[in-house]
């Protein structure tokens, strides 16, 4: 296993596979690891790539400092997972925001059609200015040809896209599907946060936006989304948001046959534990 904590050591090796004739297929990640993070690397382990994971926790994207100081570091388990559970043998590991945010790094401030003002956008201002940022600086140091993006950010994915049109970056975005656990729960690093009772709790998000899903075509949206917020009132789960959106513009409809390509997106809280799921209503 490889792990550059500086961006030398990374380009040194990154030019050596390019010469030997590989692709550099890239996912990037914020640590704490799981299989939904393992997924992407097994998704980009293809003929002739060569996988390299990134493993930053990027301050600029947490509107909330609090949050950024409780993200859980976890290096050595990570490298562990990564190495069990993949091929990827390159991790860019900085040891310093300085090593990302250096001297070629500029700032963009691209315009992004909306898509970064509704959801999260809207209830963590500065999120996706940050995550753009970090993502295409992380771009600049990688320079990989394919990269990988969960669904699991349904919003994060589309805005990287975006991201990549606008900035002409020949670079393929593969949006990979949501893993869970048993229960249903989409897995997060802040799944490690909840108690053993709210962690069982919290399937009650993917049943009911598996419900939603379910019952589009006998109920109109509205009715859709009251049942929705219904279910979750002798829980101790709070729903912060819950937005049926078109799945490329991500602008709410507020009828189904508004639109071709439906997405439900949510926000709830367990307790202190903000958790987001989304899945695919019709397209
Ligand atoms: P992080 O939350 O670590 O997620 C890294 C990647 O793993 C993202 O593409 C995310 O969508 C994907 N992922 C997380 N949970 C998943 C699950 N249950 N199933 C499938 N994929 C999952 O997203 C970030 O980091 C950061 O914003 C980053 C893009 C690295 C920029 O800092």
């Amino acid at each position: 296993m490889y792990v550059c904590t500086s961006r030398p050591s990374l380009d040194k090796m990154l030019d050596e596979k390019r010469k030997q004739g590989h692709k550099i297929h890239f996912v990037p990640t914020m640590g704490a690891l799981h299989d939904g993070h393992i997924s992407l690397l097994k998704q980009a382990s293809q003929k002739n790539a060569v996988v390299v994971c990134s493993i930053f926790v990027n301050p600029t994207q947490f509107n909330d400092k609090a949050d950024l100081d409780k993200y859980p570091r976890t290096l050595e388990a990570d490298l562990a997972l990564i190495e069990a559970g993949s091929d990827c043998r390159i991790v860019f590991a900085p040891d310093s925001p300085n090593e990302v945010y250096d001297q070629t790094y500029q700032e963009q401030t691209l315009g992004l059609e909306g898509l970064d003002k509704v959801m999260e956008g809207a209830f963590r201002p500065g999120h996706f200015k940050g995550v753009v940022n970090v993502v295409n600086q992380l771009f600049a140091i990688v320079k990989p040809d394919v990269t990988f993006f969960g669904e699991k950010d349904f919003q994060q994915l589309a805005i990287i896209r975006l991201m990549t049109k606008k900035l002409n970056l020949d670079i393929d975005i593969v949006g990979c599907p949501i893993i869970r656990e048993p229960n249903g729960l989409a897995r997060s690093s802040r799944n490690e946060r909840l108690s053993v009772k709210m962690r069982a709790e919290a399937a009650l998000i993917h049943q009911s936006l598996q419900e939603l899903k379910s019952n589009y075509l006998k109920y109109s949206l509205e009715t859709c989304k009251t049942h929705f917020m219904r279910s979750f009132e002798n829980s101790p789960l709070e729903v912060e948001y819950l937005s049926i959106v078109d799945g490329h513009t991500l602008q709410e409809i507020s009828e189904w046959h508004e639109t071709a390509y439906a997405q439900a997106c949510t926000a709830v809280f367990a307790g202190e534990i903000r958790l987001i799921d989304n899945v695919q209503i019709f397209a």
